[in-house]
């Protein structure tokens, strides 16, 4: 079984002036480096014009910086977009395919699956997020659903490349909401995400890929997730803005 060391990722989302972000940065380095012992590894994903910043502020801790998308390209006439390949040399990681994407601004499991080749082409370890709408769970579809966005994006990569993947499920009408999965939905979810892997790309890359769970993470509930066999961390939103309750959650993870 290789190991799978647990992830806490914060999603800053559009929020955060330039000094606010600075700060937030800065007080989770500050946590995490006074903490003796920190089991997770903890991700601050700002918006892009605070990543230069952040890393700036950041270094020296062990606190990771990433991109919330990317292009599809790597350069080009594409104004406004910015490439993995920028970005590869200021962010660990790329969250790919998150709801707000999806269904905001129309990105298809096609446009996700192209993306996620844009990441790994260029090092940078994909954050892939997945989720049923509550339309999609009270219609019985919610599996299906997440086992057609894992393999339209995964599909076609390489059995190596998807087990550095990191899966996010997050239900979209848990994002935002206060109303979280329960834990054995979201253990039910892990466990489809890992089989379509497995049928994918193999055992030995499905137990390599982390999984984390995201929709409505607090320090309150972030134990009962994190703490299932198959779920490696959280990707938390409105929580990662306060430092106080994104330690708290890291905290949760060991
Ligand atoms: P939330 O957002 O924690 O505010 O629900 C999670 C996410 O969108 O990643």
């Amino acid at each position: 079984m290789p190991e799978r060391r647990p992830l806490i990722a914060g999603n800053w989302k559009m929020n955060t002036k330039l000094d606010e972000a600075t700060k937030l940065a800065r007080s989770v380095a500050d946590g995490v480096t006074l903490r003796e012992k920190v089991e997770a590894e903890c991700l601050v994903i700002p918006p892009f014009p605070w990543i230069v910043p952040v890393r700036e502020v950041v270094a020296g801790s062990s606190v990771a910086v990433g991109a919330q998308k990317c292009a599809v390209e790597d350069a080009g006439a594409f104004t406004g977009e910015v490439s993995a390949a920028m970005l590869a040399p200021l962010c660990g990681y790329i969250v790919i395919g998150h709801s707000e994407r999806r269904h905001v601004f129309g990105e298809s499991d096609d446009v996700v699956a192209a993306k996620l080749q844009a990441v790994l082409r260029n090092g940078v370890t994909p954050i892939l997020c997945v989720g049923e709408t509550l339309e999609q769970r009270d219609g019985g579809e919610a599996g299906a659903v997440v086992e057609r966005q894992i393999s339209s994006a995964l599909g076609e990569m390489p059995e190596d490349a998807i087990a550095g993947v990191v899966v996010a499920y997050e239900p979209v009408w848990a994002i935002g909401t206060g109303r979280a999965a329960s834990p054995d939905d979201a253990a039910r979810m892990a466990d489809t995400i890992r089989a379509t892997v497995a049928h994918i790309a193999g055992s030995q890359a499905s137990s390599s890929v982390r999984i984390l769970y995201g929709g409505s993470v607090n320090p309150a509930n972030a134990g009962s997730f994190i703490g299932l066999e198959d779920i490696d961390g959280a990707l938390v939103g409105g929580a990662s803005l306060k430092a106080e309750s994104f330690l708290e959650i890291l905290d949760a993870a060991g």
